[in-house]
């Protein structure tokens, strides 16, 4: 059975748009068979790292520092599939931030050139064989989530482990309008999460369905702007 781990780094947690987007996808995992934990990063104390290498000198292996980071790290050697839930807050939520630092421990300093890159593994004692992304941002293009996507990537990549993609959603706002279009992004968000634990993998054309345009590209400036005129004429500002 994979165990999955779950880290939602969004500040509105459960009522947020990634928590939307990751509702079929946990549900289609939960069907193959999968233990999901979802952890919210919002909920959790995660200081930030203090930069000074002893989980990989003095201490190896070992944080010191006393957080919730303490009650999550034998989790984590336990997940296989490692799942990062990030709306793009340019980049990225600052607890968010905080998680992706702590998981140093985690990860073994033996280097290796790989492709031209310094890159680490994570111990042998860590599970995690897979890092997958879901991704929200409020803007119209996909692009907007490609700083994130990147950061994702990276820290797969960096850790030597499978980096097994990430679902975008792009104004992800309007995939909770009750249309015939978004009940079927939905369930393909269920079948992904499916196709993910049974398979291993996910199909590019489902990638596409998910991400697909919601609004025309021109309605959605006008309808903002439209929107935040109005609020700035009630509250009476005329800078
Ligand atoms: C501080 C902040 C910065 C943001 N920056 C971007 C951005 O650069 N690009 C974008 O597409 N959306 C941006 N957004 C919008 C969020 O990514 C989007 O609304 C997301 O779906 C929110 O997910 P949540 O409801 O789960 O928190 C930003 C939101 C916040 C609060």
């Amino acid at each position: 059975m994979s165990k999955v781990m779950i880290v939602n780094g969004s500040a509105r947690a459960k009522k947020g748009h990634t928590a939307f987007v990751l509702a079929p996808f946990i549900e289609g995992m939960k069907k193959a068979g999968a233990k999901v934990e979802l952890l919210y990063s919002k909920k959790l104390k995660i200081r930030p790292c203090v930069g000074d290498f002893k989980c990989w000198g003095e201490t190896i292996g070992e944080c010191f520092l006393e957080d919730d980071m303490q009650k999550i790290y034998p989790k984590l050697r336990e997940t296989d599939i490692l799942v990062l839930a990030i709306p793009v807050y340019i980049p990225l939520p600052g607890m968010m931030q905080n998680f992706i630092n702590r998981l140093c421990p985690l990860v073994e300093p033996l280097l290796e050139y790989k492709a031209g890159r310094t890159r680490a593994k994570f111990h042998d004692n860590v599970n995690i064989s897979k890092i997958l992304g879901v991704i929200t941002g409020g803007w119209w293009e996909i692009e907007n989530l490609s700083v994130v996507l990147k950061i994702v990537e990276e820290l797969a990549l960096n850790a030597s482990t499978e980096f097994s993609g990430a679902l975008l959603r792009p104004h992800a706002y309007a995939l909770r309008e009750e249309t015939e279009l978004n009940k079927e992004i939905l369930s393909t968000l269920e079948i992904i999460g499916e196709k993910f634990i049974r398979e291993g993998k996910i199909d590019q054309e489902d990638l596409t369905f998910i991400s697909q345009p919601l609004v025309d590209q021109d309605d959605y400036i006008t309808v903002w702007n439209k929107n935040y005129l109005e609020e700035k004429r009630k509250q009476k500002i005329d800078w």
